[in-house]
């Protein structure tokens, strides 16, 4: 029994001590320590590692829990790196390194991302430092993004599209890249919701609702750009008659006569016999103009119809 027991405890502790250089990993542990970022600074030049106004340089240990700071925060002790100049001894988050999001995310896990983990982004191996550059090589919003995306950036490009290349938004104004919403959008709720947050307007409450404008905006819009106008999926007619059928008199002829009378008054017919079909099947929304809802069913035109010939 004696002797179960003591393997056991060595079996335990071999377990633990293998852990604990895998949680380690890259830099050699044993016969390690930090040196203070200062010693970084007699073989590194501070100026072009860019770090003087990192605000990784300004954190003290107690904002961190007792963390190592500086340099070595991230770079891990750097006494052996320092003795033999061994680059071999020290984090350099070459590329295909896989322990750079743990060193981030042992400082950053629940404060920024507490998500991070259940992301695309993560399941999908992307690195930190694919977005984040260190070393005063910022990102310029959106530029980490098309890296991978260019299709997405792309479509910015379209005739319709959110501003984007002009300045006023990036793709985080939608997304959050950490996040593990739908499409990691910053919503938590409906797609729309994150719609209203710029476009109260749509957002009611109308009397007269328009249930896919309630069900998801995407069932009309799509959001980074289009060939349509106003980001829709496709022009009118087509987009409303995927869902409606024709006014039942859109299909007939109308009076060959340039004139009509129409409730005791002479009125113009300028199109004659296609009247009916240039009224109708054209821009459905030239006489129900409220889209997205309103407080009067289904308007016409006002004027007697006069806006369709304009
Ligand atoms: C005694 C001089 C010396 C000191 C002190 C020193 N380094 Fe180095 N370091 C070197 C040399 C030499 C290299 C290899 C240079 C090369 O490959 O361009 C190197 C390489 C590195 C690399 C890898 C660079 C690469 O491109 O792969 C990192 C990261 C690094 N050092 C970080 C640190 C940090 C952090 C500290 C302080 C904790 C530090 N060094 C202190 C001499 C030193
Ligand atoms: C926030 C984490 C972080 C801190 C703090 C940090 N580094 Fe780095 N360092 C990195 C990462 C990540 C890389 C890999 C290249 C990159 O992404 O820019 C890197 C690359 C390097 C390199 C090699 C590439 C190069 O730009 O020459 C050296 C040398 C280096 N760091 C030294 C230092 C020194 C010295 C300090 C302290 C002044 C320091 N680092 C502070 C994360 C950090
Ligand atoms: C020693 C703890 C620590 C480590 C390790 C660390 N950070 Fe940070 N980081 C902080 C603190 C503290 C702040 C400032 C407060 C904040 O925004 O949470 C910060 C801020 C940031 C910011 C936003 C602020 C800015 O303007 O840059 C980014 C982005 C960031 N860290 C990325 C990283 C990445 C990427 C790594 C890994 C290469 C990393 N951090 C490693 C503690 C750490
Ligand atoms: C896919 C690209 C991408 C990846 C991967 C990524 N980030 Fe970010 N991160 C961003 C963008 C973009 C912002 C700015 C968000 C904003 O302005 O709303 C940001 C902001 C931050 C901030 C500061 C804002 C905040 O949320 O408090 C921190 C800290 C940060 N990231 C840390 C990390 C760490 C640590 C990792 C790795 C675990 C990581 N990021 C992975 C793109 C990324
Ligand atoms: C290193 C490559 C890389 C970078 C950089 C990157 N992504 Fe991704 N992203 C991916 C991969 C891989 C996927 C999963 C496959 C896919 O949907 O394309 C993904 C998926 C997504 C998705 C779709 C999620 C879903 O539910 O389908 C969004 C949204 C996204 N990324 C936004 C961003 C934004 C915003 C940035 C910049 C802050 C960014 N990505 C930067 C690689 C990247
Ligand atoms: C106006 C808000 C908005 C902006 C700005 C935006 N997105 Fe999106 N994005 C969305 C919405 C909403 C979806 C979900 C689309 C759907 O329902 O199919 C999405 C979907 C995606 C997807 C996954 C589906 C696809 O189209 O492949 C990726 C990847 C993506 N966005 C990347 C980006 C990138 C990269 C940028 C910046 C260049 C960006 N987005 C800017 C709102 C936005
Ligand atoms: C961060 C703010 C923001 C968010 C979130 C946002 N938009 Fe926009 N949207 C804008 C801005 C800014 C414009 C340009 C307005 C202008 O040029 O007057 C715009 C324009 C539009 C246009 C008109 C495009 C054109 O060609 O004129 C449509 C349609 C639109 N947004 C739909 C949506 C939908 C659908 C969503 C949700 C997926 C959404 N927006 C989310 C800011 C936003
Ligand atoms: C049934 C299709 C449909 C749905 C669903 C829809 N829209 Fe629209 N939207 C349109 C049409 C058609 C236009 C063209 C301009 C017009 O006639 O109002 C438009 C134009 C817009 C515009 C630009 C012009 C303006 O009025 O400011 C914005 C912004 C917009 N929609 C936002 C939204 C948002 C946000 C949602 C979701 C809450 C949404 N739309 C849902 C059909 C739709
Ligand atoms: C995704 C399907 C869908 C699309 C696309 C769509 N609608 Fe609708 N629409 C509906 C539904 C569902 C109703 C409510 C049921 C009904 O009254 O037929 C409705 C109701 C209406 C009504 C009100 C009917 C009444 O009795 O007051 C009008 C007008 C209308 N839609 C016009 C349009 C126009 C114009 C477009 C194109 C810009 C359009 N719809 C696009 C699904 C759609
Ligand atoms: C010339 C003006 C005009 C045009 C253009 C127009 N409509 Fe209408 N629409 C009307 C009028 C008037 C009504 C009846 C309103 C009422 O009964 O309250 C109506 C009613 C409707 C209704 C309610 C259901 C019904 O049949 O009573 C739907 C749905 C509708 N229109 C869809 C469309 C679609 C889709 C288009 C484009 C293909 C379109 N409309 C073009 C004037 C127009």
């Amino acid at each position: 029994m004696r002797f179960q027991g003591k393997s056991l405890f060595l079996v335990v502790a071999a377990v633990l001590l293998v852990a604990a250089v895998a949680t380690a990993g890259d830099v050699p542990m044993a016969d390690n320590a930090y040196i203070g970022s200062e010693a970084c600074f007699d073989c590194h030049d501070a100026a072009d590692l860019g770090m003087q106004a990192d605000v990784h340089m300004q954190i003290q240990s107690f904002e961190v829990q007792g963390r190592e700071v500086g340099c070595e925060g991230c770079h891990g002790p750097g006494k052996l790196h320092m003795e033999e100049s061994d680059p071999e001894l020290i984090r350099t988050f070459a590329e295909g390194a896989d322990y750079s999001e743990s060193v981030c995310m042992d400082c950053h896990a629940t404060k920024n991302l507490p998500e991070w983990d259940a992301s695309i982004h993560a399941l999908e191996a992307v690195a930190c430092t694919d977005c984040h550059g260190v070393h005063g090589k910022r990102n310029k919003p959106n530029e980490a993004c098309t890296a991978c995306h260019a299709d997405s950036r792309a479509a910015f490009e379209l005739p319709s599209h959110h501003p984007l290349r002009e300045g006023k938004m990036n793709c985080s104004s939608c997304h959050n890249p950490h996040s593990a919403t739908d499409f990691m959008l910053k919503t938590r709720m409906r797609k729309a919701d994150l719609c209203y947050t710029c476009h109260q307007d749509k957002e009611g409450p109308f009397i007269f609702e328009h249930p896919p404008v309630q069900e998801d905006c995407s069932l009309c819009h799509t959001p980074h750009g289009s060939v349509a106008n106003n980001l829709l999926t496709a022009n009118e007619p087509t987009l409303c008659l995927q869902c409606h059928d024709f006014h039942f008199h859109a299909g007939y002829r109308a009076s060959d006569s340039l004139e009509l009378e129409i409730g005791g008054i002479e009125r113009e017919n300028p199109f004659g016999p296609e009247a009916y079909q240039i009224a109708y099947t054209t821009n459905c929304t030239q006489c129900h103009a409220r889209i997205h809802g309103s407080d009067t069913p289904s308007q016409t035109t006002t004027g007697w119809g006069e806006g369709l010939t304009q």
